[in-house]
């Protein structure tokens, strides 16, 4: 029986993904690294230093610990400036609808997000009243593939994990979900989350009706 949501953030609930590519594109044009499109797609749902070792690994660059850190910070630096822009209409399609309607039928709600910053974002967004827990960057020591972040959350609304449907556009996030025996629904193409147990190619599709009727034991 279904009695909770998990959200991710970025790439679910709002596309700060682009934000993300933006910030790292500067500090990687800044520095003359190679750094693109591909690239950025297997940083999706992966922590900012682990997402920066993927980008220095790439460029053949070993720098120590501080100068990673600083690295680190300016990206941070420039992905917060852009946050300034987003507002209450930068919900994904479908997004706001879906939450609205779960908060309406008495779900329990949380994010399960990668980011340090995603107080931020719900707070630019007027999204906070949507979630009853948030689990971030600063909840748990091991990011996405591991099954940490959701099972923080999990326990956060009190229930189990089996209990639970994962939203995620990651490969690494859909991972992590099917890590910790969530239920997972895959928001984006088939060769990125193709192995969640739903896949819905965005928010759009992915309404409580829809839902439900994929789902349909879990919900009777
Ligand atoms: C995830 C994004 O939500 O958060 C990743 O998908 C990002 O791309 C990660 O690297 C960490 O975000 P932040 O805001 O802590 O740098
Ligand atoms: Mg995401």
């Amino acid at each position: 029986m279904i009695k909770g949501f998990i959200f991710d953030l970025d790439g679910v609930i709002t596309d700060s993904a682009e934000q993300h590519y933006l910030a790292w594109k500067r500090l990687s044009d800044e520095m003359g690294w190679q750094f693109d499109r591909k690239i950025n797609e297997r940083l999706r749902g992966i922590s900012r230093m682990a997402s920066l070792k993927i980008i220095t690994d790439h460029n053949n660059i070993q720098a120590d610990e501080d100068t990673m850190q600083q690295w680190a910070t300016q990206k941070n630096d420039y992905y917060v400036a852009a946050l300034d822009d987003v507002g209450p209409d930068d919900f994904l399609p479908g997004a706001k609808e879906l939450l609205t309607h779960i908060k309406r039928e008495g779900f329990k709600v949380a994010l399960g997000s990668s980011s340090k910053n995603a107080n931020k974002v719900l707070q630019q967004l007027k999204a906070t009243h949507f979630f009853d827990a948030v689990a971030d960057g600063h909840s748990v020591k091991n990011s996405k593939p591991a099954p940490d972040i959701f099972l923080h959350a999990a326990k956060a609304l009190e229930v189990k994990p089996n209990q639970c449907l994962v939203f995620e556009d990651a490969k690494s996030g859909i991972d992590a979900a099917k890590a910790g025996g969530f239920y997972t629904v895959g928001i984006g193409p088939n060769e990125r989350v193709g192995h969640a147990d739903v896949r819905f190619d965005s928010m759009k599709e992915a309404t409580l009706f829809e839902v439900k009727s994929h789902f349909k034991e879990l919900f009777s």
